[in-house]
């Protein structure tokens, strides 16, 4: 069984096929130009999407020693995302699907992260609990089953990969933000201001748009002018924003832990690939004692191979989806039990 996975939600355009239930091929195109922009520019984003797809495809075919009439399933993520840029892959994968007569299933974006840790060697064991930090999701969720999702608690502002990328810019290092503050604040020193986490009424909740704003005073307060701030200022203000979200993400995994009996813990998507919050979470399952699971760097960030895992899941288990099929800018088609 040869599977198809593409991806094209954001900036970056992914490619993945599974083959035999091996990942033969994962490859990422990712759109560095939107970096001058101080962000992604979704038109930009949906052309530069339409320019590499199948140059790609292509790529990942030889890779696989595949021709193209071998694949017997294609999957794409159909939302949430950019619409145009969702667009360009649902709509190149559903033409696939027909001109091949092969099944095609339609994936929620953010399914693929909850999953992609069984792309390791190593995989969750269910039911286990799920932290899925992305540039557009904060999730705190208890994966029970292929099929079963509940959902704990989510951001109720900003996510925690948007907070990385808003405070770099009130830095002024740049977009994505989230590797630019781990390279700063690894030469920083995360104790030398305290940024405040928010306590939620709802225990399993994140918000991160007060520790943003408290990074704003700090750098409005102590370098009005927003731009000569020392570097090893600069470098303190990373570690310690990097510390409270840290605190805040581990905080609430920890509660989960306490309250909810489960195997194993995984912790996906694009801000999994932060240093901190990878060792901060081997150190919470050491002393939970709980297996833990953070997928390596190429499957944490967006990526095709974690698609493809899911559509073959869900087709395993009777799903298929409509060439009809329009990308959705929600959750709505996900697997959510509450
Ligand atoms: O999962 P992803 O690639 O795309 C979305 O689905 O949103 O996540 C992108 C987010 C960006 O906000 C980026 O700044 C953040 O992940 N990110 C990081 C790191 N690498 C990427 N955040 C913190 N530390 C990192 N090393
Ligand atoms: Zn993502």
């Amino acid at each position: 069984m040869n599977v198809l996975g593409i991806e094209s939600s954001c900036d970056e355009t992914s490619v993945a096929i599974i083959s035999d239930g091996k990942l033969t091929a994962n490859l990422i195109s990712s759109q560095d130009f939107h970096s001058k922009y101080g962000g992604v520019v979704p038109e930009l984003s949906s052309r530069a999407h339409l320019q590499i797809i199948i140059p790609l495809l292509k790529d990942a075919l030889e890779k696989s020693k595949l021709n193209l009439s071998d694949i017997d399933l294609v999957c794409s993520t159909a939302g949430p995302g950019l619409i145009g840029a969702l667009l360009v892959g649902l709509t190149f994968a559903k033409g696939l699907a027909y001109s091949l007569q092969k099944p095609f299933v339609a994936v929620n974006h953010i399914e693929g992260h909850i999953f992609s840790g069984f792309l390791m060697e190593e995989q969750p064991e269910f039911p286990y609990l799920a932290l899925v930090v992305s540039g557009g999701h904060t999730l705190l969720l208890i994966v029970e089953s292929d099929t079963k999702i509940r959902k704990l608690g989510t951001t109720v502002d900003d996510a925690a990969g948007e907070a990385f990328d808003k405070v770099a810019k009130i830095l002024g290092l740049g977009y994505p933000g989230g590797p630019k503050i781990q390279k700063a604040a690894s030469a920083g020193n995360g104790d030398k201001i305290i940024f405040p986490v928010a306590e939620l009424k709802d225990p399993y909740n994140f918000s991160f748009s007060g520790l943003k704003t408290a990074v704003l005073r700090y750098v409005q307060k102590n370098y009005p002018d927003g731009i000569n701030i020392p570097e090893n200022e600069l470098n303190d203000i990373a570690a310690s924003f990097q510390v409270a979200v840290v605190k805040a993400l581990s905080r609430n995994l920890k509660k989960a832990l306490k309250n909810f009996q489960v195997n194993s813990i995984s912790v996906a998507g694009g801000v999994a690939a932060n240093k901190a919050l990878r060792e901060a979470a081997i150190a919470i399952a050491g002393k939970y004692n709980k297996k833990i699971v953070i997928p390596r760097m190429e499957f944490c960030g967006d990526n095709a191979a974690m698609i493809a895992y899911r559509g073959l899941k869900l087709f395993e288990e009777g799903y298929q989806s409509e060439l009809t099929y329009s990308p959705f800018p929600g959750l709505t088609k996900a697997h959510f039990a509450g």
